[in-house]
């Protein structure tokens, strides 16, 4: 099990005044030093915190894995294409969200990703993950659609109220191991900190990795990115394995 640590608020917090600090590319090289197998962004439409060219810089010195988070639009797959991550996540996007909602509805954007989105990138050797609510029908069509991989939004989980969190878990369970039995890689992000992960990882012991940015990241601005880092990947450690 890994860790990937999302970059996107390093990027966020730049732009709130225009300079050219914090810099991602730093951000993600203490990442990776610190002992993150890999760093996620998410390139929005409105490119509100990552930018095209943090897209480039990123792909020019990242080590480990890098996870092209985005929406399916034309747009985004040319560049995609172009960058050639090792990941390509996609999620839905939607303009007024302050960040991605919940998972894609399968049944709404299979025709579309199979005909238009899939065969495109598929030109590539760029791994394809869906990003998906813990529902075992949109599990079935990723797999019928030929994903490499899913990611479950967590997120319900990570903001339920404690007298429900065992039932979000129940959920989160039942579709990694579908997603697993069917052959399909399973991610997991959306709201995790050094309080939820433990429960989730005891839970999903076939989870592959974990995409984290908000918490982590704001946790670093009073420990420092090198221990935060560390912190998260000694937890993963002693649930891997
Ligand atoms: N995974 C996906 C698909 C996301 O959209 C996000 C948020 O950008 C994350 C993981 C990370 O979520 P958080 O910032 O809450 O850790």
């Amino acid at each position: 099990m890994k860790l990937l640590v999302n970059i996107d608020h390093v990027a966020t917090l730049r732009n709130a005044r225009g300079e050219g600090y914090p810099d991602p590319i730093e951000a993600a090289r203490i990442c990776e030093e610190a002992g993150a197998a890999g760093i996620v962004f998410h390139l929005r439409g409105d490119r509100r915190h990552i930018r095209d060219e943090d897209v480039y810089r990123l792909k020019e010195h990242v080590r480990g894995k890098l996870d092209f988070e985005m929406a399916a639009s034309e747009e985004m797959i040319d560049i995609c294409v172009e960058v050639d991550p090792h990941l390509c996540t996609l999620v839905p996007e939607g303009r007024e969200e302050l960040t991605t909602e919940g998972g894609l509805d399968m049944e709404a954007v299979y025709e579309d990703y199979e005909k238009r989105v899939f065969p495109k990138i598929r030109k590539t050797d760029i791994e394809i993950s869906l990003f998906l609510d813990p529902n075992l029908r949109d599990i079935e069509l990723a797999h019928q659609l030929g994903t490499d991989a899913i990611e479950l939004h967590t997120g319900t989980f990570a903001n339920a109220e404690a007298s429900k969190k065992q039932h979000e878990l129940t959920r989160l369970r039942k579709a990694a191991n579908l997603a697993n039995d069917l052959g399909m890689k399973v991610n997991a992000g959306h709201g995790l900190n050094l309080d939820n992960l433990p429960d989730l990882l005891e839970t999903i012991p076939v989870l592959n990795e974990v995409s984290i940015g908000h918490a982590l990241i704001s946790k670093s601005l009073f420990w420092g990115l090198d221990k935060t880092v560390k912190t998260y990947t000694e937890i993963i450690k002693d649930y891997s394995g």
